[in-house]
C-alpha cells in the first residue's frame, strides 16, 4: 500500500509517499531554516503560516515524484503529537482534507515513533525487539521497543534535550541556528587530546538509572565561554566543542549501553536528529555489544518518509483515525 505522510511538528514541512513501510516513493522536506535563523530559534506562529504557504504545493510535488496519481494513493499519515501545536494542527488539518477528498483511512503517528521508523526504511532486515536512544532538539529518550506498536519508556532527560543543548552551545560560539551539525563539525577540527584540556562534569541522576540529565553541563561550557570572554582570554573554540560533544555522549552512550545489557536484547538503534552526529555514532559502534542501526544522515531529521514508514505498522496493528483527529503538544508514546 502506498502511504501519502505529512509532517509538521516543527520548522520542516515534509510531505512523503511510502510503500509497504520499507520503501520511499518520494521524499519532499522543505526546511524553514532560513524563516527562523534571524531570531535565533523557531518562532512557533511563523512556522505555522510557512506549513501552511507550502504544503500543498510539497504534497503535489511528492505525489508527482512518487510517479503516482492520487488514485494511487492507499491511506494518508500524518504526525499528529508531540511538537508545536500551530504547526502541527496545519499538517492534521491537511491530511483530514486530502483522507476525506480521497476517500481513504487516515492515519495518526507519534513523532518518536516515527524517527524509530526511519531505521526500517534503511535498514529491511530490522526488526523489533531492541533497545532504541531517540536524540533530537526536543526529546532525548531510551526506550524498550517491544514491537512496532508497543514501546515503553525506560528513561528520558529530567532538563534539557541532547539536541537542545548542542544549539545552545553552538549559539554561544556563534555557530549559528541550528548549530548541532556545526557544533559536529568545529568539533571534528580539534587537535588530538585538545578536549583534555576542559573540564566538564559528567552528571549524575538519582533515582532512575536510564534518565539523564544536560543542563549542568551546558550551564558549565556556557561559563567557562564567559569568564575566558570576561579575562580576554582566547578560547581552543573546537577543543571545546569536542570536550562538549564527547561528554553529551558519553552520557547517552553509557545509558545505552545500560540498557541494552539490562534488557538482554542484542540489538539497539539510534534515531532523531542527534543520530547524525559523528562521535556518537562512532562510540555507539565502538561501545556496544551487539547490531547497531542508525539512519543514514538524511533519514535521521525531520521528514516525513519516517511518518509513513511507522504509519504502515500502526495500519496494520488497526490503528486509524477519523474526522475527529486533533493534534497534540505532548503525548505519551504509549
Ligand atoms: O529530530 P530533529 O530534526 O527535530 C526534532 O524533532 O527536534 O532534531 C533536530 C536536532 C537539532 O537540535 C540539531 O542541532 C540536531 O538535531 N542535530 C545535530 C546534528 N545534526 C542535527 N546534533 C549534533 N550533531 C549533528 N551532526
Ligand atoms: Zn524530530
Amino acid at each position: 500500500m502506498n502511504i501519502l505522510a505529512f509532517e509538521t511538528s516543527c520548522d520542516e514541512t515534509a510531505v512523503a509517499v511510502v510503500r509497504g513501510g520499507r520503501h520511499i516513493l518520494s521524499n519532499a522536506v522543505l526546511s524553514q531554516i532560513d524563516v527562523h535563523a534571524l531570531y535565533g530559534g523557531v518562532v512557533p506562529e511563523l512556522a505555522s503560516r510557512r506549513h501552511m504557504e507550502v504544503v500543498a504545493a510539497l504534497t503535489g510535488q511528492a505525489i508527482a515524484e512518487a510517479g503516482l496519481d492520487r488514485r494511487d494513493i492507499g491511506a494518508v499519515a500524518v504526525t499528529h503529537a508531540p511538537g508545536l501545536i500551530g504547526a502541527l494542527l496545519v499538517g492534521v488539518g491537511f491530511a483530514k482534507g486530502a483522507a476525506f477528498a480521497l476517500d481513504k483511512p487516515l492515519i495518526p503517528v507519534h513523532h518518536i515513533r516515527g524517527h524509530i521508523a526511519a531505521n526500517y526504511i534503511a535498514h529491511p532486515e530490522l526488526r523489533p525487539p531492541f533497545a532504541a536512544l531517540v536524540a533530537s532538539g526536543g526529546h532525548t529518550l531510551l526506550l524498550d521497543v517491544r514491537n512496532y506498536t508497543e514501546m515503553t519508556v525506560l528513561g528520558s532527560t529530567r532538563d534539557d534535550a541532547a539536541g537542545e543543548v548542542f544549539d545552545k552551545v553552538a549559539r554561544v560560539l556563534g555557530l549559528g541556528y541550528p548549530g548541532g551539525a556545526a557544533l559536529d563539525r568545529l568539533a571534528a577540527q580539534a587537535a588530538p587530546g585538545a578536549a583534555g584540556a576542559f573540564h566538564l562534569p559528567r552528571p549524575r541522576v538519582e533515582g532512575n538509572p536510564y534518565d539523564m540529565s544536560f543542563s549542568g553541563l551546558k550551564t558549565a561550557a556556557l561559563s567557562l565561554l564567559n569568564s575566558a570572554r570576561m579575562k580576554n582570554e582566547e578560547v581552543d573554540r573546537a577543543g571545546l566543542a569536542a570536550a562538549f560533544v564527547g561528554a553529551v555522549c558519553d552520557t547517552l552512550v553509557s545509558r545505552t549501553a545500560l540498557a541494552l545489557q539490562n534488557l538482554g536484547y542484542e540489538t539497539c538503534v539510534l534515531a532523531g536528529g542527534v543520530a547524525a552526529n559523528t562521535h556518537l555514532r562512532r562510540s555507539l559502534a565502538r561501545s556496544l555489544p551487539g547490531a547497531l542501526y542508525m539512519p543514514p544522515a538524511a533519514l535521521c531529521g525531520d521528514n516525513a518518509a519516517m511518518i509513513g514508514a511507522q504509519a504502515w505498522y500502526e495500519y496494520v496493528s488497526g490503528a486509524s483515525a477519523d474526522m475527529a483527529l486533533n493534534g497534540y503538544a505532548s503525548g505519551s508514546l504509549g
